[in-house]
């Protein structure tokens, strides 16, 4: 009998604007992976009961919400239903509505499941706060972006606050509440894996970033 044979899983965990997305696309790139968001799995979620005017308290119904959607990736980006919801997904409306809908045990489980059904099917970098800890135990190398939390309100601002109407200090604010939740909520919270590298992007760019990484991840997978 032979012993199944996984694709190789790249994990990037970490709070919001430390250029996780950025970081985990290029990197995929690189290595000829695709790259997973699973941010933008809870963001739709999210969306799917803002259109249907569903209440974030409404538990059933999120959890319902969920179990409708159909995910894949093509070419790097993640299709929900069929379609590439990319642009809509980053509304700053939306991002603050994934952080109540992630808190729900039950939608963490439907989103897991196809996060790793995904996996199972191509080699991926994949990015979120859980993926080291809890998706992927056994990814071939795990990595913990970190960044001050004045400079990821900077980035998130340069990236959408123009287009979203949010000054730099409603991002800063709605920010710290939102890593606040993320990492103290009972089910994954957001924290290194014990076997992750901390990568503090502070100080560096993307090109940099992805350097570092891919060099470590070469050697891994050399090992
Ligand atoms: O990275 P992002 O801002 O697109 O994530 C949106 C929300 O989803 C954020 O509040 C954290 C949550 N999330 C999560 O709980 N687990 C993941 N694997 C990815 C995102």
């Amino acid at each position: 009998m032979t012993a199944a044979v996984s694709s190789p899983v790249i994990t990037i965990d970490g709070p919001a604007g430390t250029g996780k997305s950025t970081v985990a696309l290029r990197l995929a790139e690189r290595l000829g992976f695709q790259f997973l968001n699973t941010g933008a799995m809870y963001r739709a979620v999210a969306m799917r009961c803002l259109e249907k005017g569903i209440s974030f308290e409404d538990e059933e119904s999120v959890v319902a919400a969920a179990r409708e959607l159909r995910f894949c990736i093509r070419e790097h980006r993640l299709q929900v239903d069929g379609q590439d919801l990319s642009e809509q997904l980053t509304a700053h409306s939306v991002g603050r509505s994934a952080s109540l809908v992630a808190a729900y045990p039950r939608v963490r489980e439907i989103l897991v499941e196809h996060q790793r059904d995904i996996a199972r099917r191509q080699p991926i970098v994949t990015e979120g706060r859980d993926q080291g800890t809890v998706v992927f135990p056994d990814a071939s190398r795990k990595f913990f972006l970190t960044a001050s939390s004045e400079v990821r309100a900077r980035r998130r601002f340069e990236e959408v606050g123009a287009t979203s109407g949010a000054s730099y200090e409603d991002i800063l604010r709605e920010q710290q509440e939102r890593d606040l939740r993320d990492s103290t909520r009972s089910v994954a919270p957001l924290k290194p894996a014990e076997d992750a590298e901390i990568v503090d992007s502070s100080d560096l760019d993307v090109e940099q970033v992805v350097d570092v990484l891919a060099r470590m991840v070469q050697e891994s997978l050399k090992n």
